[in-house]
């Protein structure tokens, strides 16, 4: 295994992701950030130095395990303090397994600023072979600033970001032209593109007749995509991180948060050329499908393809949505079993709710906030008074109504934690419910950091205690992120063996800003090698400022 070395500078830059001018965060110069490219086993150090001029800045390495690492996981009042402006921290993990990753900015809402890249663990053997792969990095683009979403986010009266204005592959859209022009009616015009902009698609080269490994990843701040190779089969065999039972699909979803590989033949018409194309799911589209070209070697990638982009399913087809999810399976041999009981079950409610005239999301009706002092340093050195110590709820009214908006849509603010016993098994329910507005409710990809759980099962309507007799423990798919859909509920389990503090959250940057999520911290008292650097602000900063002056 090999120690990979990075020195990252962040700073703020032009950009001009879909043909119109912006800014963005990037790293040394490039948006989206670099692909850090390992193999399993490596061990990362990131010098990471933050050029922002004037705020604080962490990155979360999404879907690796920070085993025996807990304070690089790049959480902000979690696992370590912002990075201050012209400070430099250095991130130091191994990456443990191989799969598809990313990483992004995890202080306030510097996802959406652009703050992502993927980061590639490649495997010494897999449960299969391709010829060639490909990378692509999917996210949704606003013209508004993330600063400027922020605050429209947190105002009185409430005022919503609304849809994005482009879809993203590898940071490169189109918003004023599209390269399907001649198939649409929007009137858009086409594209004219020399191939060196910074908005130009990057283009898919293949050879005919050979299998390629696609491998996506989704950091949207907002969207559910579907995503499509007009032509082409595509083949699902890995889903953040782990093999998955393979299985053939026309289209797939991917929600904010997961990644997944797929395998794809060219064995289409050689003399044509093919679209892949995003579409936004689950949210009524107000916003153009994403496209690239994949090109068969040696004609001409400029080449149109000469039938329409593929056509995705209704926005508001869950039954469809839901098939899909219901394919994946853990791949026999290769992902770990899950445990047969659990040792606690936690059911998480998630509401829209209204605090002093705020719009928040609740979680068993506690909105989430976060503390200066990091949970880990809190715990770790008994610090009082950093946070709550009372328990949120473990549960929620038997007699809630989730098909109805809330009754009482207060909540309340918290930031109180799940202390999980250490090695133990713990299943969470994630349930959907109504939003503030009648007959309405909204997908929510949870993400959780530190681990992997198996999903045991998806239901629609109300948890019931009879639902654990149909969960899947033969053959549930081991994953870090899990959709939960409108009005049903998501069961998964997880082993509570990573010592540290971890957040479990939606990963829809504005709900988590707006206080969906939750923290779990287990084992915290066997965190070794803390360095100072990651904890020095908050109560545990003044600690080291008072150790030092002794
Ligand atoms: Cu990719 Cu806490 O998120
Ligand atoms: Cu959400």
């Amino acid at each position: 295994a090999k120690i990979r070395e990075y020195k990252w500078r962040v700073e703020y830059m032009h950009w001009c992701p879909d043909g119109v001018d912006g800014v963005v965060m990037a790293i040394n110069g490039n948006f989206p950030s670099p692909t850090i490219r390992a193999l399993v086993g490596d061990t990362i150090y990131v010098h990471f130095t933050n050029n922002l001029p004037t705020e604080g800045v962490v990155i979360h390495w999404h879907g690796i395990s920070q085993s025996g690492t807990p304070w690089a996981d790049g959480t902000a009042s979690i696992s370590q303090c912002p990075i201050n402006p012209g400070e430099t921290f250095l991130y130091k993990f191994q990456v443990d397994k191989a799969g598809t990753y990313f990483y992004h900015g995890h202080y306030g809402m510097q996802r959406s600023a652009g703050l992502y890249g993927s980061l590639i663990v490649e495997d010494e053997k897999e449960p299969f072979h391709y010829d060639g792969e490909f990378n692509l990095l999917l996210s949704d683009w606003w013209h508004k600033s993330s600063n400027e979403q922020q605050i429209d986010l947190s105002s009185k009266p409430f005022r919503w970001i609304g849809e994005p204005q482009s879809l993203l592959m590898n940071g490169r859209g189109q918003f004023n032209c599209s390269l399907a022009a001649q198939f649409s009616k929007l009137g858009v015009p086409q594209c004219k593109l020399r191939g060196d902009e910074q908005y130009a698609p990057q283009i898919l080269h293949v050879h005919p007749n050979k299998t390629y490994r696609l491998r996506v990843a989704s950091s949207t701040a907002l969207s559910s995509l579907n995503l499509a190779i007009g032509g082409h089969k595509m083949v699902v065999v890995e889903a953040d991180g782990n093999y998955i039972q393979p299985f053939s699909v026309k289209n797939m979803d991917i929600y904010s948060g997961e990644s997944y590989s797929i395998l794809f033949n060219t064995d289409q018409d050689p003399s044509n050329n093919y679209w892949i194309s995003i579409n936004v799911r689950g949210r009524e589209p107000k916003t153009p499908q994403g496209l690239t070209i994949l090109n068969y070697i040696p004609h001409f990638a400029s080449k149109i393809p000469n039938s329409p982009p593929p056509l995705p399913p209704l926005w508001n087809d869950y039954k469809y949505s839901k098939a899909f999810s219901n394919k994946i399976f853990g791949l026999n041999g290769w992902s770990p079993k899950s445990p047969t009981r659990q040792n606690r079950r936690i059911l998480l409610l998630n509401t829209q709710n209204r605090i002093e005239g705020y719009i928040r999301w609740a979680i068993n009706n506690v909105s989430l906030v976060f503390p200066t002092t990091p949970y880990l340093g809190s715990i770790k050195y008994g610090i009082n008074n950093a946070f709550d110590t009372k328990s949120p709820p473990n549960t929620f009214s038997k007699n809630y109504n989730i098909m109805k908006p809330p009754i009482n849509p207060n909540s309340t603010y918290g930031n109180g934690i799940y202390m999980l016993k250490f090695n133990t098994t713990v299943d969470v329910i994630l349930q959907n419910a109504n939003v503030l507005a009648e007959n309405e409710s909204e997908i929510h990809p949870w993400h959780l950091h530190g681990h992997n759980f198996w999903v045991l099962g998806y239901g629609d309507g109300k948890f019931v205690s009879k639902n654990v007799e149909k969960f899947n423990l033969k053959n549930p798919p081991l994953r870090n992120t899990v959709v939960v859909f409108p009005y049903g509920w998501t069961a998964v389990r997880f082993v509570a063996n990573n010592p540290g503090v971890w957040a479990f959250h939606c990963h829809i940057e504005p709900h988590l800003h707006l206080g969906m999520g939750v923290v779990f911290a287990e084992g915290v008292h066997l965190v070794k090698n803390v360095p100072n650097e990651a904890l020095t602000c908050g109560l545990r900063g003044k600690m080291l400022v008072k150790n030092k002056h002794k």
